[in-house]
């Protein structure tokens, strides 16, 4: 399980700078609610995922579920770290459908919620989701 003693100080600024370049690149030109999330990998590289919206709107994608895709199409599953960026109002946590993904591929992750003013909070996937649903086969 991922500890907060392993990610660096310089590891989270890193991570919170670059969720901000990515909620940049967001396309939501319907809710004009940019969101970027970078995750941080066990071999300490860092893949990042903007929402990216749709005229036909339940098409609308999280950022942080483009980040996970992004990530696991590249061979990488293995998350220590989240850094979401969001605007200037408290900073958003991830959606349920967003938690229920990140917790397929993590028993729990280190997440830091940021705003577009420097606001930051520390929280866990654990903390998010405390009763995941998992999938133990069919009965
Ligand atoms: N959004 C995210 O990117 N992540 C979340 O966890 C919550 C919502 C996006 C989806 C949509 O483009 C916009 O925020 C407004 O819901």
């Amino acid at each position: 399980m991922p500890r907060i003693s392993k990610i660096t100080q310089s590891q989270w600024d890193e991570l919170a700078q670059k969720a901000l370049i990515a909620r940049r690149k967001a396309y939501a030109p319907y809710s004009r609610f940019k969101v970027g999330a970078a995750l941080l990998l066990d071999n300490e590289e860092i893949v990042c995922g903007s929402n990216v919206e749709n005229a036909s709107y339940g098409l609308c994608m999280c950022a942080e579920r483009n980040a996970v895709a992004t990530a696991i199409s590249q061979g990488k599953n293995k998350f220590v770290a989240l850094a979401i960026a969001s605007g200037k109002a408290d900073p958003a946590p991830p959606c349920g459908m967003c938690r229920q993904v990140l917790v397929e591929f993590c028993t729990d992750l280190e997440i830091m919620l940021l705003n577009s003013t420097g606001t930051k909070k520390r929280t866990t996937l654990s903390k998010l989701l405390p009763h995941p649903f998992r999938w133990k086969g069919a009965t």
